[in-house]
């Protein structure tokens, strides 16, 4: 092993690959796992008709966990509630946790078109942020220990050697094809925490490009992997494993953590995803028989794009003028599918049950009682 001392630059960081065999038995058996789940995840989210139903809704969670894991503490139903409200006063940590969506959404887009590079990580990372974010030039980052104060990592330093290790990192995530993807997605996520190329948000960041990854691979065709929820429920061992590569080289447990997460987060997802579709079918039966006339397939929809709607979403999604519009909405509280609330001066529309279904650990669809 290279020599690592917590408290100096550790500019010895080996560039990759790892040494040795890092896909063993144990590795490659947890692969195939995870990559089915994966794929059954890709799959069911495909058969979801309107892809923004999910594209809008399973990053907020990412997003919620994600900022969590830095002590930025906020809840989903808020994050839902800025972002069909963004006018409406809102505390700092919702703001800072929406940027985090935002980064995501935006990298997504990103991914579509160019393939994934550090200038991926430094858009998101200044979104993240909030302000323009440079690979660091300067000296003093270091990881503390919340607890001791003691300083438990310090990455490497200089821009010819952050540029070395980057370019490096760059190069693994497209040509190292030689290993399974999730393998590659493990180790990248190590590798850029340990190059900690930002004075600040390099742990957000890293798991957003995590996502990203599986897109730009296309091993998932929109960011819909809940992975932060695994790793803040598993916190001191993300920390702890992430730490054990720097100090004893110990890629095995590192990468079977990750491998686990991808297995886990991926199921959770598509059965969320699964009731997310029951719930779909069972107010589409119950609208329409209860008020036919305000059945519409585009209004359903949009119920689903956003748990908090406006009656502008109405009007934007073109489906009716907005008299009509409020109408339908007011129509659809009478049913109690929706609710009214208002937030600021905003009149806000809840789909209460979507809502807690979006939130809730469990996927279970609450049924309407017939009227
Ligand atoms: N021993 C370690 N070696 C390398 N990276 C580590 C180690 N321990 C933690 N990390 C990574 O560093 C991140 C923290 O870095 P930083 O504060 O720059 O990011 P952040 O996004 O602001 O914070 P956070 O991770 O807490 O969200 C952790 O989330 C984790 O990904
Ligand atoms: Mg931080």
């Amino acid at each position: 092993m290279t020599a690592f001392t917590p408290d100096r630059p550790y500019n010895a960081l080996p560039l990759l690959p790892p040494p040795g065999d890092i896909e063993t038995k144990a590795v490659l058996k947890a692969c195939i796992e995870a990559r089915a789940a994966v794929a059954e995840l890709k799959q069911c989210g495909s058969l979801i008709p309107n892809q923004a139903m999910l594209i809008n809704t399973i990053p907020v969670l990412e997003a919620q966990a994600s900022s969590a894991i830095e002590n930025i503490v906020t809840t989903a139903d808020r994050l839902f509630q800025f972002a069909s409200a963004p006018d409406s006063p809102v505390d700092a940590a919702t703001k800072e946790a929406f940027r985090y969506s935002k980064a995501l959404f935006s990298g997504f887009q990103s991914v579509q078109t160019r393939s994934l590079t550090t200038r991926t990580a430094i858009e998101v990372c200044s979104i993240v942020q909030g302000v323009d974010m440079q690979i660091r030039r300067t000296p003093g980052t270091a990881l503390i220990e919340a607890n001791s104060g003691k300083v438990i990592y310090t990455p490497p330093e200089t821009a010819v050697i952050l540029q070395e290790k980057l370019s490096n990192w760059e190069k693994f995530i497209h040509k190292a094809t030689e290993f399974d993807p999730l393998v590659r997605l493990a180790v990248m996520h190590y590798q850029f925490e340990a190059i900690h190329p930002f004075t600040d948000g390099n742990g957000r960041t890293g798991r957003i490009l995590n996502i990203l990854f599986l897109v730009d691979t296309g091993l998932l065709e929109i960011p819909v992997l809940y992975l932060s929820r695994y790793i803040i429920q598993h916190k001191q061992d993300y920390y702890q494993y992430l730490h054990r590569v720097t100090v004893e080289g110990d890629w095995q447990s590192w990468i079977l953590f990750m491998l686990k997460a991808v297995f886990e987060t991926a199921q959770w997802t598509t059965h969320k995803i699964q009731a997310i579709r029951q719930l779909m079918e069972i107010t589409t039966d119950y609208v329409k028989t209860n008020r036919p006339k305000v059945y519409n397939r585009d209004l359903l929809d949009l119920i689903f794009v956003q748990p908090y709607c406006r009656i502008a979403n109405v009007v934007e999604a073109e489906i009716a003028q907005r008299q009509t519009a409020s109408n339908y909405l007011k129509e659809l509280c009478d049913l109690e599918v929706l609710q009214e609330i208002k937030v600021g001066k905003e009149k806000l529309f809840i789909h209460p049950r979507f809502l807690k279904l979006l939130t809730a650990e469990t996927h279970t669809v609450t049924p309407y009682e017939s009227l």
